[in-house]
């Protein structure tokens, strides 16, 4: 998807979109235009209802034109995520029609939505409703629609539309590298996989990857992953990504751990086949990581970014850890092993232990498809949050109203705290209720004094069926999220 900010009407598109709002008219330079619009918009034909959508194609210049008409709704309620939803309309309408090229405006601008939002959206979304994972089949459907075109009115917007577009591109273009990630079945995306892919993305955007292999895992003393790890043939990487947007200020490092288990058959504990068929997206979190950081350094944010994906498979063999083996922590805190398929907490207290210790990280993130638990909490409509600093949190909640991935607070009280209490040892793993809590105040035991920000992706970073901006699969959720929570604590 090639997308540009043009500054007049050329006539480069096949097809351009028309947005009306409900109960109001339209003016262009072109008088014939409007008046033609205006009438069917006057005598009832086109209502502008929101979602409602009509195209034609005339001949101008003997050449067809295609134009799509877009109800926008009432105007005093078009928001965000109205765009958003508008925007995925027009591009399936659009290879409905066979169009190639599609101009847009930026509509509702500087009533309910600023010019940049509306133009990274429009930027953004085409790429996303475009997406599939058909590398493995023979029959692909293809789309027509390859480039969008959007319409600057006045030459001042000009550098903010540019740079919007571009970031919506970016954007778009990591958060479908990361349904690619999800997607990919665990038999080729090994945990070796993984790291080559975290370096190829190092290379091409400018961030540093270091790869260290079992053998320096063990070194780092980092045993309660290598517990998780070691039941299977494939051996794990710890993968560290290392970007210097803020070099002089090395003494703020955001520290990022995101869960990458490659493949999560529960262990011993194991999972029901239902349970299981999708566990190859159990490296979501490190989709996710993966996406931000290239979007950080491709876009140069201005601040120093550690993330950490202590990658491995959870499986079944007889050199795996048991159900009620007690065992170590790269913090030196002992571990109950309450259940085998608790398994992403352990591989993420010794990540973002390494973090603290070995990086210098002030600020922690983790990102984690970490507990069925968030389905039950908040369905797939939200992606739940846990943090130990109000100030803090409020970086996540508005880079979540930028994204449009919209998160829900959950909280960390001390009750909680009961069901990570072991009567041998100094925590237990193992499940207690609520979920999505036991397992943040779990991570919340390694995070030391540093501002700490828990997502649990379990339930949105997977899509079960097809969906407005994209199908059943990786949804690459916490890539825009991510990248703008880091954007918000740069040194703009
Ligand atoms: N990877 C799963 C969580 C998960 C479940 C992700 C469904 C996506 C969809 C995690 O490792 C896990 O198994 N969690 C257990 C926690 C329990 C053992 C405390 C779960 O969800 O049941
Ligand atoms: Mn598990
Ligand atoms: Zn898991």
């Amino acid at each position: 998807m090639n997308v540009s900010v043009i500054k007049t009407l050329d006539n480069s598109y096949d097809t351009r979109v028309i947005g009306l709002f409900e109960k109001e008219t339209v003016s262009f330079n072109d008088k014939k235009l409007e008046e033609s619009i205006n009438y069917l918009v006057n005598e009832g034909e086109f209502k502008g209802k929101f979602g409602e959508i009509e195209s034609i194609i005339l001949p101008i210049n003997e050449k067809p034109n295609k134009f799509i008409f877009i109800g926008l709704g009432e105007r005093d309620k078009f928001a965000d995520e109205k765009l958003r939803k508008i925007v995925a309309k027009i591009v399936n309408e659009g290879n409905k029609i066979k169009s190639k090229c599609i101009l847009i405006e930026p509509m509702g601008v500087n009533d309910c939505i600023t010019l940049e939002n509306a133009t990274r959206i429009i930027a953004q979304i085409p790429l996303l409703v475009d997406y599939k994972f058909d590398k493995y089949q023979k029959v692909k459907k293809e789309s027509t629609v390859s480039e969008i075109k959007i319409l600057c009115k006045n030459e001042k917007d000009l550098e903010i539309m540019r740079s919007a577009s571009k970031e919506g591109s970016i954007l778009a273009k990591e958060t479908v590298f990361a349904r690619d990630l999800v997607n990919e079945p665990a038999n080729a995306l090994l945990p070796v996989e993984l790291a080559n892919r975290a370096k190829e993305a190092g290379d091409k955007y400018g961030f540093d990857v270091e790869i260290y292999d079992e053998e320096e895992i063990k070194e780092l003393n980092m045993q309660a992953y290598m517990e998780v790890a070691k039941a299977s043939d494939n051996p794990p990487r710890l993968i560290v990504m290392r970007y210097w947007g803020d070099a002089e200020n090395k003494e703020n490092i955001i520290g990022i751990a995101g869960k990458g288990i490659t493949y999560d058959s529960g262990g011993l504990c194991i999972k029901t086949k239902a349970g299981m068929v999708n566990m190859k997206a159990d490296m979501g979190g490190a989709a996710a990581l993966l996406g931000a950081m290239s979007s950080i350094a491709e876009l140069k944010v201005k601040a120093n970014v550690v993330g950490v994906i202590a990658a491995c498979e959870n499986m079944i063999s007889g050199k795996g850890y048991r159900t009620g083996d007690i065992i170590g922590s790269m913090a030196g805190k002992t571990i109950f092993v309450g259940s085998t398929d608790a398994e992403g907490r352990l591989t993420l207290v010794d990540a973002i232990h390494y973090l603290i210790e070995k990086e210098n990280a002030t600020k922690i993130f983790d990102i984690a498809t970490l507990t069925g638990g968030a389905v039950a909490a908040l369905g797939k409509a939200a992606t739940p949050v846990m943090s130990n600093d109000d100030e803090f949190f409020n970086n996540i909640q508005r880079a979540s109203d930028i994204s449009g991935e919209k998160i829900w607070r959950m909280p960390c009280f001390d009750e909680y705290k009961e069901s990570i209490k072991s009567y041998v040892a100094d925590l237990t793993n193992s499940g207690g209720h609520p979920q999505v809590m036991t397992a943040g105040v779990f991570i919340e035991e390694f995070v030391q004094d540093k501002p700490w920000i828990h997502i649990d992706i379990a339930a949105t970073s997977w899509a079960d069926k097809k969906y407005e901006y994209g199908v059943k699969g990786g949804t690459g959720v916490g890539v825009r999220t991510l990248y703008h929570v880091v954007k918000n604590l740069s040194n703009k």
